[in-house]
């Protein structure tokens, strides 16, 4: 699926991988990129990126913002459900209520947002719908363990879209990222990748029909590990 002359939606874009997504499907071309944001105070962020960029309100929390996007987007090419939260640390520290709010935003934000726009999807005969995992989707970080939870939920429905679509044409990629420089990893020591280097390899990745995206140095590593030991990455994953 190109990028050029496409019609793509980004979720989470006023910030982070998701602004730095923008930029890219811009810079190769997209002939529309509606962007998400949650408040009112990012829409002139999106504004400023000129007139391709449609700035359209999307609250994953708030299931009004959803059901309208149908309407909002007749039409596009390409769905990066990239908006999440990372909210978790502990699963058996923390409240029942952190592990629901990753598991709400991440799963079930992301799948409402799939199942609002797929009607647009279908119009265009074909299409692509990228989601942003984590490596943590592949074994946990007990550290950050209602959010690897989340994301691992996510894999495994991200694998049931990708069956479900197949007569449709439209192909689901999973993006698998390391630590990346946004504000997500503020604080957190460890070494992070650019937002544009992972932005640009998620794009690259649609374009070249890779169903495993892993868009940094990190996440290529661990993606092999991934498939030659599972437990090995578990063990390797618990110190985090
Ligand atoms: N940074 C990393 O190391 C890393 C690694 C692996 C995967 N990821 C994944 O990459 C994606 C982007 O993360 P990032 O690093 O760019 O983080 P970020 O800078 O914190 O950006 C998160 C984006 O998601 C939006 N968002 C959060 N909750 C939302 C909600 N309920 N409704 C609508 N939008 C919401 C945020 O909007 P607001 O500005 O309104 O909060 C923001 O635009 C996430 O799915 C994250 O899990 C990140």
């Amino acid at each position: 699926m190109k990028i050029s002359n496409s019609i793509v939606l980004v979720t989470g874009a006023n910030r982070g991988i998701g602004l730095a997504i923008v930029a890219k499907a811009l810079e190769k071309k997209a002939a529309k990129v509606y962007a998400t944001y949650r408040s009112d105070s990012n829409r002139t962020t999106l504004e400023n990126l000129g007139e391709r960029v449609i700035p359209v309100h999307l609250d994953l929390g708030d299931k009004s913002t959803i059901t309208q996007l149908s309407q909002l987007v007749p039409s596009i090419n390409i769905l990066i459900n990239n908006a999440g939260i990372f909210s978790g640390t502990n699963v058996l520290e923390d409240t029942e209520q952190q592990l629901r709010d990753d598991i709400e935003t991440n799963l079930f934000g992301t799948l409402g947002v799939t199942k609002a726009l797929l009607p647009s999807l279908k119009k265009e005969g074909s299409g692509a719908i990228a989601n942003v995992l984590s490596v943590t989707s592949l074994a946990a970080m007990p550290s950050f363990g209602g959010y690897s939870a989340s994301k691992a939920a996510l894999h495994s429905v991200t694998q049931s879209i990708r069956s479900n679509l197949k007569a449709n044409e439209i192909s689901v990629h999973g993006v698998y990222p390391g630590p990346v420089a946004t504000r997500m990893t503020k604080g957190l020591n460890m070494d992070t990748t650019p937002a544009s280097e992972v932005a640009e390899a998620i794009l690259n990745g649609i374009e070249n029909g890779v169903e495993e995206i892993f868009p940094d140095a990190m996440s290529q590593q661990i993606g092999p590990l991934y498939l030659s030991s599972p437990k090995q990455l578990e063990q390797n994953f618990a110190a985090f």
